[in-house]
């Protein structure tokens, strides 16, 4: 079976030397691509820009903006799992300069920016026959979080979503304490290091096409 995960954070490009990103590591979606591929998926990882080395066993494609993540996640289809750990950056400048730009006040009030495809979510709205079967996404937030992720399940289509309190150092740091909800039941992962809590959304997972 295939599996196809998102990582890290995007990174929008200004001009050459500037960028738009956030403190993503991509630790815990590369967690979750080798733990997949240790329950037997056959595993692409579409990583944005991140200091951890390619996994064995695991095929790596890496990219920078959300709409080349986009296009990897499209053209690493069809597989029966989707899950988009990555932090993409919700919005990208308008134009991209090809020379450095001076950014003095009235470049920087006049920054256009226009949003980026929602990659979780036109994922989990294709037709059918091409929907992988179980589309899984993440949610960081730092204050009512069930409620938050309950809600966003349900704005982005997704079967299950990994609910996450951000409120520490969870983004960037190396442990993540997690809740998953699914349309019937909420399973707690409990405070651990970031491969522990892969190891056992990994196995939800590998449960799930079990039964
Ligand atoms: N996601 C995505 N493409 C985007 C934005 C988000 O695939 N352009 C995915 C992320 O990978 C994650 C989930 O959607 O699985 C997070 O949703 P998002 O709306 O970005 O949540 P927050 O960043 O927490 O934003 P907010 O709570 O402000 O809506």
């Amino acid at each position: 079976m295939r599996a196809v995960v998102t990582a890290g954070p995007t990174l929008e490009p200004i001009d050459p030397v500037r960028f738009l990103s956030n403190r993503s590591s991509g630790q815990q979606g590369y967690a979750l691509a080798a733990a997949l591929a240790a329950e037997g998926f056959d595993v692409t990882l579409v990583s944005g820009p991140t200091a951890l080395a390619d996994l064995a066993g695991v095929t790596m494609v890496r990219v920078e903006t959300a709409l080349e993540m986009l296009a990897a996640v499209e053209a690493a289809l069809p597989a029966e799992v989707f899950v988009a750990v990555a932090a993409v950056a919700d919005w990208r400048p308008a134009e991209v300069s090809d020379v450095k730009l001076k950014l003095d006040k009235a470049a920087m009030a006049s920054l256009e920016l226009v949003e980026n495809p929602d990659i979780l979510k036109t994922i989990s709205g294709r037709a059918a026959e091409t929907r992988p079967d179980l589309v899984v996404g993440f949610a960081a937030e730092t204050h009512d979080v069930v409620e938050h992720a309950r809600a966003k399940r349900l704005r982005k289509g997704c079967d299950w979503i990994v609910a996450n309190d951000v409120s520490g150092d969870a983004m960037g740091g190396a442990e993540n304490a997690a809740l998953v909800i699914k349309p019937d039941a909420e399973v707690e992962l409990p405070r651990a290091a970031k491969p522990e809590i892969a190891r056992q959304l990994a196995a939800e997972i590998a449960a799930y096409f079990a039964h």
